[in-house]
């Protein structure tokens, strides 16, 4: 059977509001977890922020479901109102190191089946980049960050030196949309998660290719979107035909935008098998990996399901993104001995 390892899942290490408070005593996130242990609420302060459960702190109970699940190998990373970006830089920086170290915890007792990627304080370069190998090396298997801060996108020389920092060091990095805009039009259905996290994701990737910052960023990078890129595939086609018919579109990027395809990874979170398939014709099937957003309800439920029952794709594309491109493009040791029970 093939290696299912998902790339893109979310964790939240069990604090209660004391240890938060190192963060900020008012509006840090900690863990309310339930008298019965087995369902809780992420705060922000006093506010109810999300509704979780067991698996989100409890390596036991996850790997109970991944098992159930016939997942070989999760990576988790923070919940993105973990990031701390709106922080003081040096506060920032102890909550990663506290939040990178719990993570580590969390791993330790998987028998190498669960992994991490780290938080880093993205507002100050120089510590997110310290963080960045301090984590690496400390066993890490790369860092997600979100996919903007305040108004720089991805593009901005701030975020270009991390990025570059991260490829120099061998740091896979995984871009994760956050910080959505809520009000408004937005308010309601959850149109945040429907609407405004797509657009983020492909507002950072739009902006890497026009910026020209590919250009500057070593192509050693490894570089990956959740959620597939958001609607990236789909509209490619629209940002091609820009970039051919206006100056004003191509004048910080010289080279087609279909042309910068070969720099980034997607995950294959995109619910629909025509979307994956569209996905998959335009990154290739060595540049889609399993992600699943799991434990939240918005992620894929039957993780991997969508590629492993689809109609199209080859038995060797469905095993490159089932697990064969996580493989490779986070350098996992040999994992045969994480199969799933
Ligand atoms: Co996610």
């Amino acid at each position: 059977m093939t290696l299912r390892i998902d790339m893109h899942s979310h964790f939240f290490p069990p604090i209660g509001r004391e240890e938060a408070a190192t963060l900020d005593a008012q509006h840090a996130p900690w863990l309310r977890i339930d008298a019965d242990g087995q369902r809780g609420m992420i705060m922000t302060g006093e506010r109810a922020f999300r509704p979780v459960y067991r698996a989100l702190w409890d390596p036991v109970a996850r790997l109970e479901e991944l098992d159930a699940l016939g997942v070989d190998v999760q990576l988790m990373c923070a919940t993105p109102v973990m990031f701390g970006y709106r922080y003081d830089a040096a506060g920032a920086h102890e909550w990663a190191m506290r939040m990178n170290d719990r993570a580590l915890e969390l791993c330790a007792a998987s028998h190498g089946r669960l992994m991490a990627l780290a938080q880093v304080p993205l507002q100050d370069v120089e510590l997110a980049c310290r963080e960045a190998t301090r984590a690496h090396r400390a066993g890490h298997r790369g860092v997600q960050i979100g996919n903007h801060l305040g108004p720089r996108d991805l593009d901005d020389e701030h975020l270009v030196t991390f990025l570059a920092h991260c490829a120099n060091d061998g740091i896979p990095v995984l871009v994760h949309p956050w910080d959505m805009m809520t009000d408004g039009r937005m308010k309601k259905w959850m149109l945040p998660w429907l609407v405004a996290m797509p657009a983020e994701t492909q507002l950072s990737m739009v902006s890497l290719i026009l910026s020209g910052a590919f250009e500057r960023v070593p192509k050693s990078l490894k570089l990956c979107f959740a959620h597939g890129g958001g609607s990236f595939a789909f509209l490619l086609g629209r940002v091609q035909n820009a970039w051919e018919q206006r100056d004003i579109v191509r004048e910080d990027c010289p080279n087609p935008p279909v042309s910068y395809l070969d720099r980034f990874y997607v995950d294959s979170a995109v619910f629909d098998p025509r979307a994956l398939k569209l996905l998959v014709d335009t990154m290739g099937e060595d540049r889609v990996m399993l992600g699943s957003d799991y434990p939240f309800p918005l992620g894929e439920q039957k993780i991997g399901d969508l590629v492993a029952n689809h109609a199209e794709l080859s038995a060797a594309a469905k095993a490159k993104i089932l697990g064969g491109n996580a493989q490779r493009f986070f350098d996992l040791p040999d994992l045969a001995s994480a199969r799933a029970a």
